[in-house]
């Protein structure tokens, strides 16, 4: 159910309009990395998540929803720096201000690309937000598509990628406004990204094992091995050298793979080198790993009569109630 509350979750103020500044934010609103595409991200994610993952369920749904907010408050930001360029439009027949700068080709193109107002703006929403980039690119589900795997491991990953993106993309546009009420906004905006990377951070934690993504395994011949496939400048790191991040296994550093690849008939007479990890360990692992996720899902949703709201047979959720939090006011912002 969703529930619209008028008041931003942020009061967004400008102290005058600005197109130029709009066509840029309007990445926020329908590019990439912008808050359209993050909300419907967590949206998308949430669904599969609700049954064998009840908490994060919650999760997702939170900042889905305050993601919702966020394109909210970006579009009543651009809305604000466009303030006058519809009531200038409808004064077509008049010399109002904007049309007198369009008086002419030449004086038109000036204002398209020296102030870089988006034309959408002038002849499509007349002075509104839309679903476009900076440039004008209609957005696409095509941005998140990938980002809903059915494996929330993987999903998490990708939300700390994009919240990372996100942030980066306030960070430069910060850049690009002297208006000190709308750099507190975006200053708002880019915090609550940097927020939300740690709590998905800390919702993968509480998935385990949650690495590698899903059930299977890798093959231990080849989780650890390094190609050298480019000559000059080799440079090491310890991406090539020691031992790797999550398995502890040691990097072995392949340095002329054309040569190696030629002598082991193409890998098939590559052996395991400098790990503890075996087949018949990783075959054993797969198949107990095999039966609890899939336990997991199946104890979560049991056949038979089915509802959303309080699943009638799924094993109680272990989630906590939020914890009181003293005397911060932020405690009253959930339930
Ligand atoms: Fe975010």
């Amino acid at each position: 159910m969703f529930y619209h509350v008028k008041d931003l979750q942020y009061n967004a103020r400008v102290s005058r309009p600005d197109p130029a500044f709009a066509t840029l934010l309007l990445e926020q609103f329908g590019g990439a990395n912008g808050e359209l595409a993050a909300a419907l991200r967590y949206f998308g994610q949430a669904f599969g998540a609700k049954n064998p993952y009840p908490d994060k369920y919650d999760l997702l749904m939170d900042i889905a929803t305050e993601e919702f907010s966020h394109l909210e408050i970006v579009g009543a930001t651009i809305q604000m720096l466009l303030t006058g360029i519809n009531g200038d439009l409808k004064n077509a027949a008049e010399s109002s201000d904007i049309m007198k700068l369009l008086n002419g080709k030449a004086a038109k193109e000036e204002v398209i690309h020296q102030g870089m107002v988006a034309p959408q703006f002038l002849i499509g929403s007349a002075g509104g937000p839309c679903y476009t980039n900076s440039q004008g690119v209609p957005w696409t589900a095509a941005y998140i598509n990938g980002d809903a795997t059915g494996e929330l491991s993987a999903d998490l990953r990708s939300n700390i990628g994009a919240e990372s993106r996100a942030k980066m993309v306030y960070e430069y546009l910060l850049q690009f406004t002297e208006d000190p009420y709308v750099k507190e906004t975006l200053r708002f905006l880019m915090t609550r990204e940097v927020a939300h990377f740690q709590m998905f951070e800390a919702a993968l934690a509480t998935i385990q094992p949650n690495f590698p993504p899903g059930v299977l395994q890798s093959d231990p011949r080849f989780s650890n091995v390094y190609f050298n496939m480019s000559s000059g400048n080799d440079f090491a790191g310890p991406w090539s050298s020691g031992k790797t991040t999550q398995f502890g296994e040691e990097i072995q550093y392949v340095t002329d793979p054309i040569t190696y690849v030629m002598e082991t008939n193409g890998l098939l007479e590559h052996e395991a080198a400098g790990t503890d990890r075996t087949e018949a360990g990783v075959q054993k692992l797969n198949k107990e790993l095999s039966r609890q996720k899939s336990s997991e899902v199946k104890s979560a949703s049991p056949p038979g009569l089915m509802q959303w709201n309080k699943p009638l047979n799924a094993k109680k959720d272990n989630t906590k109630p939020h914890a009181k939090n003293g005397n911060s006011k932020a405690s009253h912002a959930k339930k």
